[in-house]
C-alpha cells in the first residue's frame, strides 16, 4: 500500500488565519473597533510562555487587538478573578483566554466559571461544555474543533464511519467525541485503564490520539487506510544530534503513515490549527458583542 497522505495542518491554518485576518479588516470598517482578545498567563512555564507568545504574535498578523496579562505565580485567587471580572466588563475584549495550566494553589473550575461564557473562546466554561453537549450553538474548544476541520476537509461526510478517541479530557477528548458524534461517526472514547486498546484502535476509520505519550499508538494498531489525527506534542529526551529533544506525537509516525490512508505530522499538523480556531472564535464573539451575523465559511 501507498504511504499515507500527509494532511497539511500548517497549510489549512495559513488559509484559515488569512480569511480571519480579512474579517477582521471589514469588522474595522463596520464598528470602528478591532476584535480583542485578552490572554492571561499565571506564573512562569517555559510551554505556556512560548504558546502565549505565540498567540499574541498570531493575533496582531491577523488584525486582532492582543491584551497580553502576565502574572506572578504568587497571584491569589481572588486577585485573579478580580482581573477576569474586569476583562468580562471591558469592551474592547470579545474573547478571555486564561492559559492552563494554572500554578497549584488556584482552582482552574472556579477561574473558568468567572469567565463570562460569551467571551470564553476556549470553550471551557461548563455552559459552553452544555451548549455543545445538546447541540446547541457555544464556543467550541480549539484543538478539537480544529481536528474537525481537518477531518471533514480529508472525508468530507463522517457519516457511520468507525472513530477512536484516545484520551477523555475536558479539553480534548470529551469535546471531540461530542463533535464526531454529532457529525454522525459511531464514536469508542479509549483511556488509561482500556482493555485491549490495541484491538479498539484496529476497528478505527479515524484515530484521534490525545493521551500525551510520545509514540504510543503504533502502526500495527491501524487499520489500513484509517484517517490519523495526532494531536500529541512531546519532547523527548535530548541526543547528540537532537540537542533540545525532538517533537513527536502520540503517534509512531513513521509506522502508521505505512499503514494509514491519511496522517497529520508531528509538528505541522493539529498544533498550527488550535491558534487558527482561537481567532475564528474570537472573531465569531467579536461579531456576536456588536450584534453583527458571524462570517460564513470559517
Ligand atoms: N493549555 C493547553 N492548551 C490550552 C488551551 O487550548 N487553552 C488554554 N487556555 N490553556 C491551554
Amino acid at each position: 500500500m501507498a504511504e499515507a497522505a500527509r494532511i497539511d495542518g500548517k497549510g489549512f491554518a495559513d488559509a484559515l488565519r488569512a480569511r480571519i485576518a480579512g474579517h477582521a479588516g471589514e469588522f474595522v470598517q463596520a464598528t470602528g473597533r478591532k476584535p480583542g482578545l485578552a490572554v492571561v498567563l499565571v506564573g512562569e512555564d517555559p510551554a505556556s510562555q512560548v504558546y502565549v507568545g505565540a498567540k499574541a504574535r498570531a493575533c496582531h498578523e491577523a488584525g486582532i487587538a492582543s491584551f497580553e496579562h502576565r502574572l506572578p505565580a504568587e497571584t491569589s485567587e481572588a486577585e485573579l478573578l478580580v482581573l477576569v471580572e474586569r476583562l468580562n466588563r471591558d469592551p474592547e475584549v470579545d474573547g478571555i483566554l486564561v492559559q492552563m495550566p494554572l500554578p497549584n494553589g488556584l482552582d482552574e473550575q472556579a477561574v473558568i466559571a468567572a469567565i463570562d461564557p460569551g467571551k470564553d473562546v476556549d470553550g471551557f466554561h461548563v455552559i459552553n461544555a452544555g451548549r455543545l453537549s445538546v447541540g446547541q450553538e457555544g464556543f467550541v474548544p480549539c484543538t478539537p474543533l480544529g481536528c474537525m476541520m481537518l477531518l471533514k476537509d480529508r472525508l468530507g461526510d463522517l457519516s457511520g464511519l468507525d472513530a477512536v478517541v484516545i484520551g477523555r479530557s475536558n479539553i480534548v477528548g470529551k469535546p471531540m467525541a461530542q463533535l464526531l458524534t454529532d457529525a454522525n461517526a459511531t464514536v469508542t472514547i479509549a483511556h488509561s485503564r482500556t482493555k485491549n486498546l490495541p484491538d479498539v484502535v484496529r476497528r478505527a476509520d479515524i484515530v484521534v490520539a490525545a493521551v500525551g505519550r510520545p509514540e504510543m499508538v503504533r502502526g500495527d494498531w491501524i487499520k489500513p487506510g484509517a484517517t490519523v489525527i495526532d494531536v500529541g506534542i512531546n519532547r523527548l529526551p535530548p541526543t547528540d544530534d537532537k540537542p533540545k529533544g525532538r517533537l513527536v506525537g502520540d503517534v509512531a509516525f513513521t509506522e502508521a503513515a505505512a499503514v494509514a490512508g491519511a496522517i497529520t505530522p508531528v509538528p505541522g499538523g493539529v498544533g498550527p490549527m488550535t491558534i487558527a480556531v482561537l481567532l475564528r472564535n474570537t472573531l465569531v464573539a467579536a461579531h456576536a458583542h456588536a450584534g453583527l451575523e458571524a462570517p460564513e465559511g470559517l
